[in-house]
């Protein structure tokens, strides 16, 4: 079964991460009325009922409208409360949470320890808040990926980024992120595409293939874009052969994650207008690259600089 990026979520969050915990809660010895009073004055349409730290039962709105119909308003919680309340515990998944109250169509489900205490309370509006938190992490997370921007004194701009070995989840990360740089700097669409294709095969290849990571750098340059890929190893033997299509050392593990097909190089050689790959066994790879900015015409002249908005 394929999960979808929520679904995934919603299973690895638990129950203590999406609960609300500034519960308030009420007396059995209350009135009904009490409950009416304090679920208005805290926006909320249910409360659990605490007696000694242990919850007793739970009054909803359903209960006060009974009680405001039939007369017994002023009656003490306990007599109408609900005793036998769903509860959900800490450590559960939150999918397991959220399943019940579409079962049930519960409002909310208290949170009990494992001594029964009361320690928060799971709403569709808590869950929600909980989602967006995590979402957010997430993002965050992606965007501080290791990059960093400087400006040289050539006035070019420098992207570095620092690829982990095995970090298969962040894959293609450090593409987007210099494809977007390159966006906002009015580069063609077109050659948008070439950087970041030959960024992602170099990036794939220092995740799956070096030792201990590498270092991707982008100069942004007034004439061209430079990339310099660097790895302290294990380099390769025959780089004719790592040069041809469809050839690749990587694991059935790796290729199972859909990586090695063995077209990175042949396709980051295409890509680019200068291409040079030098490697040592033992001391490591390096690729550089150039992708001119401006289309040379017929007679070899460069065009222009001022035809390159920002750059
Ligand atoms: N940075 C690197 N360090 C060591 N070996 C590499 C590196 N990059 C590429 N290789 C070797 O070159 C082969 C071909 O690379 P590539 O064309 O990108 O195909 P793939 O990554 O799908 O295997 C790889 O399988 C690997 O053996
Ligand atoms: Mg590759």
């Amino acid at each position: 079964m394929e999960f979808s990026f929520v679904e995934e979520l919603v299973h690895r969050l638990k129950v203590f991460q999406a609960m609300a915990t500034n519960v308030v809660t009420v007396s059995p010895e209350n009135s009904l009325r009490d409950a009416q009073i304090t679920m208005r004055e805290a926006r909320v349409s249910g409360i659990p009922v605490v007696k000694d730290n242990i919850m007793v039962g739970i009054v909803t709105i359903e209960d006060i409208i009974q009680a405001l119909d039939h007369g017994y308003i002023e009656e003490p919680i306990d007599r109408w409360m609900t005793r036998d309340v769903v509860t959900v515990e800490p450590n559960w998944p939150l999918s397991r949470a959220m399943s019940i109250l579409d079962r049930t169509r519960f409002g909310r489900l208290p949170v009990l320890d494992e001594d029964g205490r009361l320690c928060g309370v799971i709403t569709p509006e808590s869950i929600l808040r909980a989602l967006l938190t995590e979402l957010n992490r997430l993002l965050a997370r992606d965007e501080k990926s290791e990059v960093t921007i400087e400006t040289l004194e050539s006035e070019a701009l420098r992207l570095r980024f620092e690829i982990e070995a095995g970090d298969y989840d962040r894959a293609g990360l450090a593409s987007v992120q210099l494809k977007r740089e390159l966006a906002s700097r009015g580069v063609e669409p077109a050659l948008q595409r070439r950087v970041a294709i030959a960024t992602h095969e170099a990036e794939t290849n220092l995740i799956i293939h070096s030792t201990s990571g590498g270092t991707i750098i982008a100069d942004l340059e007034p004439e061209s874009i430079r990339l310099t890929v660097t790895d302290d190893g294990p380099g390769i033997d025959d780089i004719e052969q790592a040069m041809q299509p469809g050839y690749s050392t990587a694991s059935d593990f790796i290729r199972s994650l859909g990586f090695g097909a063995g077209m990175g190089l042949p396709n980051i050689k295409r890509c680019a207008d200068h291409f040079e790959f030098k490697s040592k066994p033992g001391l490591g790879t390096r690729l550089n690259l150039r992708f001119d900015l401006k289309p040379r015409s017929a007679t070899g002249q460069v065009q222009p600089a001022d035809a390159i908005p920002s750059l």
